[in-house]
């Protein structure tokens, strides 16, 4: 008999609550499509077996995290679990000042409205799509200055969520820095596939915006996920805790916005967060989220929301949680590389990328191959994936075309603590079938656009 060699590691938890699925027949899902127009973000989940359409709000939370709902003080003002995330914020983020959010949109609307003027430019890692469209409502213009590599599939540099310094540079040189408020950087950047920034990127990074008098604004998002790569991927950081990279990566920051719906493993909630030099900013920040969230204390969340939260953060920077996490994307992805399914490499923190571009071949971009690889993919097992291509991508602000981005992905993203290694195997075998029959495949057409952020409601048909 042949020995087990390999130590495997597995979950960090034991499960205490399940929820029941629903199985559906071919039948069921050929109509649920239909019904919804192709768009995976119009299914209604009593319709989906493996939901992986987005690591948003969809996290399990810990008995932990739920002991503290219990303790929600539900006050309108200066409620206690507020203090008790700040404090939170302080110690793991060290940002002195919090303005919590509903969600990240929410706090990326107020930094947006409040640095940006009309005719500014905002660099960035990458758009990501509530993002950018609020610093585009707010007068600004986005400019993508990553790295040329975060644009090809197949490059398998260690840190492609980087920015190109030359790329800022010509940026500066171009509209002059007094044009350019902040350069907003994420970390595992979501559109290229959740790619790390290095460390190193983050200091000259700083380092340049700082002789330029340009802000640096994190999007915080899933910057304990990059923390990760960090540790693991630059020889600085290897004995280092998450805790300590994700504390020196704020350090190089002037403030952030947050989404607690990923990486702080809640179902609701977001913030921004401010430096202790950054207190004029903060000010006018606490005064707005009145007009748009609520007021400074609870930001449109329940009392409840941010005592999660603040556990979530605790739990979040443990090490055996997030090698965990990012362990069983890389383990899909492992699986699918290794029957030749094209997916975007290295595999990033949250999600695998099928590449919609080298799947399907056959397509046009403008028959949305990303779109109709996610519709295929529900189609054969029910499982939910999403579009990250053409339509994501929108229209360009000033001519009204499709952007036609160079990406053309289909995400499967992977909430955390929520499924199991043979649901990921399930998910393997289901794309294989899907990529076994992918001669026979044909696209879509749109039948209805709404204004913004168009991939949420559009609806297609199949092409004849
Ligand atoms: N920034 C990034 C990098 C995100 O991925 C998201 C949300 C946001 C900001 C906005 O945060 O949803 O709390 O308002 N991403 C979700 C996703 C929707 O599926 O990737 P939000």
């Amino acid at each position: 008999m042949e020995k087990l060699k390999k130590r495997s590691w597995a979950e960090p938890f034991k499960i205490k609550t399940v929820e029941l699925l629903k199985m559906t027949t071919r039948e069921e899902r050929e109509r649920a499509l239909k019904e919804s127009g192709y768009n995976t973000f119009l299914l209604k989940s009593e319709d989906v077996y493996i939901d992986l359409l987005t690591d948003s709000g969809t996290n399990a939370m810990s008995d932990y995290q739920w002991a503290g709902m219990m303790l929600g003080d539900e006050a309108y003002a200066g409620s206690k679990n507020f203090y008790n995330l700040e404090a939170r914020v302080q110690q793991f983020y060290g940002y002195k000042y919090l303005v919590p959010t509903h969600q990240g949109r929410g706090a990326e609307h107020m930094i947006s409205k409040i640095l940006i003027k009309p005719g500014d430019f905002i660099p960035g890692n990458m758009y990501f799509t509530t993002t950018r469209l609020h610093q585009e409502l707010a007068g600004g213009t986005f400019v993508d200055v990553i790295i040329d590599e975060a644009h090809d599939p197949t490059s398998l540099h260690p840190f492609k969520g980087n920015v190109d310094l030359q790329k800022l540079e010509n940026l500066v040189k171009k509209v002059g820095a007094k044009k350019i408020p902040y350069i907003s950087v994420a970390g595992t950047v979501n559109m290229a596939g959740g790619q790390p920034v290095s460390m190193e990127n983050l200091r000259q990074v700083r380092e340049f915006c700082k002789k330029h008098g340009i802000r640096v604004i994190l999007d915080a998002t899933r910057l304990i996920e990059n923390a990760y790569f960090i540790k693991t991927r630059e020889k600085e950081f290897e004995n280092k805790s998450i805790a300590e990279v994700l504390l020196e990566m704020c350090s190089y920051s002037d403030g952030c916005t947050m989404s607690g719906k990923k990486d702080l493993l809640v179902n609701i909630g977001g913030f921004l967060a401010l430096a202790e030099h950054e207190r004029e900013v903060f000010e006018e920040a606490r005064n707005m989220v009145v007009v748009y969230e609520g007021l400074h204390t609870y930001g449109g969340l329940a009392g409840r929301d941010m005592e999660a939260m603040a556990r979530g953060i605790e739990e979040a920077v443990n090490l055996d949680h997030i090698r965990a996490r990012i362990g069983q994307i890389e383990y899909v992805g492992e699986k699918l590389e290794s029957i030749g399914i094209p997916i975007v490499m290295p595999v990033g923190g949250h999600a695998i990328f099928l590449d919609a571009k080298r799947f399907l071949p056959q397509l046009k971009q403008i028959e949305y191959p990303a779109q109709t690889l996610a519709s295929e993919i529900y189609l054969d097992s029910g499982i939910r994936s999403m579009e990250r291509g053409i339509v994501s991508a929108g229209r360009n602000k000033e001519t009204g075309d499709h952007n036609f981005p160079k990406l053309e992905l289909v995400r499967l993203t992977f909430p955390r603590r929520v499924y199991t290694q043979a649901h990921c195997d399930v998910t393997a075998e289901a794309v294989e079938a899907v990529y076994e029959k992918r001669n026979s495949i044909k696209g879509l057409k749109m039948v209805y656009e709404p204004k913004y952020l168009r991939f949420f409601q559009a609806r297609f048909e199949k092409l004849a």
